[in-house]
């Protein structure tokens, strides 16, 4: 039994109730000032105040002392949404995206998504390894402790295996949580470009079976968009997905609105990601359907787009989470910090409501609520601790990340 106890922290923590936060249930964070948490072979004890602490920690033989020197402590952060396992960078595409073009015509001309998928398809599994583990390292000290990735750059069987093979090896060889996203659907490979209907064809016979055989993916997502996968298609995807076992999420109106919300809803996925183009009814459809909207503020600002209206979402009781949506081409980003202070800055949320949704929210929308996204007994003692005095300093010190400590389980990993 490995026991640590931490004290003397201002811990800052959402707490769990029996569904994601929504409405005004979004703000509500609890402070534990001078606090303390006692970690039990990585797991929360005790957390609160700091005599209740100690009655719990009394007479037990403790292996380690942190005096946190009354700094801020808030759950490590979850990141519910990445593309973060990738071969290549696409540096000059943002160039010719600030030049003019628009990210989807440069899809359309056969680069975007496409030029992923090529650079993947050459790498060895070794080389899409070390990248990736690069990526989530530097994820890893910013902040983020559980992390989804998504596969979606092989579009073939073979590379969409190898993909989600790196993506278990990468929960398996670092400190984080890792819940790997099949995302065959991604976009239609040049070899489908005259016959998409083929390519779902493919997806639903050949790569859900075979992905969901493997048993290396637990959610299984679609790019729902004009010159990708249109609703019908989508439809068709998540539903064989469903029966195969996996839990749902959807790429759903980024860039125009096909109704990608409404089909959340009706399916009730566990998220709806990006809705920057999402209309008023089928958002309301999602409240009812208790749908998490996946909120991908950095991807607004590296497509200079309008941001999501996330306080329409909030007030029409919509559980909102944020996530960077790290990928090479839309927004290249691990930074948990940055989406947190887009989030608070240019998206008008509280502090409160950006901290329930990079932690809480973003837990329940990855299905693990249960182990991390809070700072409650019974959960993971995953926690940062902040160069601040309270959790505004993410939006406040604008530009650089205030995460002083990592802690993975009790441990300090970054
Ligand atoms: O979420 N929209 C689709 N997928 C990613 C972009 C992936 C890429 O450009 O490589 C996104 O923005
Ligand atoms: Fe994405």
């Amino acid at each position: 039994m490995r026991r640590v106890l931490f004290y003397d922290a201002n811990i800052f923590t959402p707490l769990m109730g029996s569904a994601p936060s929504s409405g005004k249930k979004q703000g509500e964070v609890v402070v534990y000032e001078r606090g303390a948490l006692l970690s039990e072979n990585g797991f929360i004890s005790a957390v609160g105040a700091t005599d209740d602490v100690l009655k719990k920690a009394g007479g037990l033989e403790l292996d380690l002392e942190v005096d946190l020197g009354g700094a801020c402590v808030i759950p490590g952060f979850v990141d519910p949404h990445t593309h973060i396992c990738f071969a290549e960078r696409r540096e000059r595409e943002f160039s010719m995206r600030l030049a003019g073009k628009p990210y989807l015509e440069i899809l359309k001309a056969g680069g975007g998504i496409l030029s992923s998928v090529d650079a993947v398809r050459r790498a060895t599994e070794e080389d899409l390894y070390e990248i990736t583990l690069e990526n989530v390292y530097r994820a890893l000290s910013l902040g983020t402790t559980t992390i989804e990735i998504k596969s979606g750059y092989g579009l073939d069987t073979e590379s969409e295996l190898k993909m989600l093979s790196v993506i278990g090896r990468i929960g398996r060889g670092t400190p984080l949580d890792v819940v790997a996203t099949f995302m065959g659907g991604h976009a239609v490979p040049r070899e489908y470009k005259e016959n998409p209907d083929a390519f779902v064809d493919l997806l639903v016979k050949e790569m859900i079976p075979a992905v969901a055989r493997q048993g290396i993916a637990s959610f299984c997502d679609v790019f729902c968009e004009e010159g990708v996968f249109s609703l019908e298609q989508s439809r068709r995807i998540l539903e064989a997905a469903k029966k195969a076992g996996f839990k749902l999420r959807i790429h759903a109106d980024e860039v125009n609105d096909l109704g990608g919300a409404g089909l959340a809803a009706e399916l009730k996925t566990h998220s709806a990601e990006h809705l920057l183009a999402a209309g008023i009814s089928n958002l309301k459809a999602m409240a009812e359907a208790g749908v998490i909207a996946n909120i991908l503020p950095a991807t607004a600002y590296s497509l200079k787009k309008p941001y999501a209206p996330v306080r329409k979402m909030i007030e029409l009781a919509v559980p909102v989470a944020l996530a960077t949506d790290c990928n090479p081409g839309s927004c290249f980003t691990e930074s948990m910090p940055f989406v947190f202070g887009l989030g608070v800055m240019n998206m008008d949320m509280t502090v409160e409501e950006a901290l329930v949704a990079t932690t809480l929210n973003a837990a329940w929308s990855v299905g693990m609520q249960e182990k991390v996204g809070s700072l409650e007994e019974g959960k993971q003692a995953d926690f940062l601790v902040l160069d601040g005095e309270t959790p505004a300093i993410l939006a406040y010190h604008a530009g650089v990340s205030p995460v002083v400590d990592v802690y993975k389980k009790g441990v300090l990993v970054a």
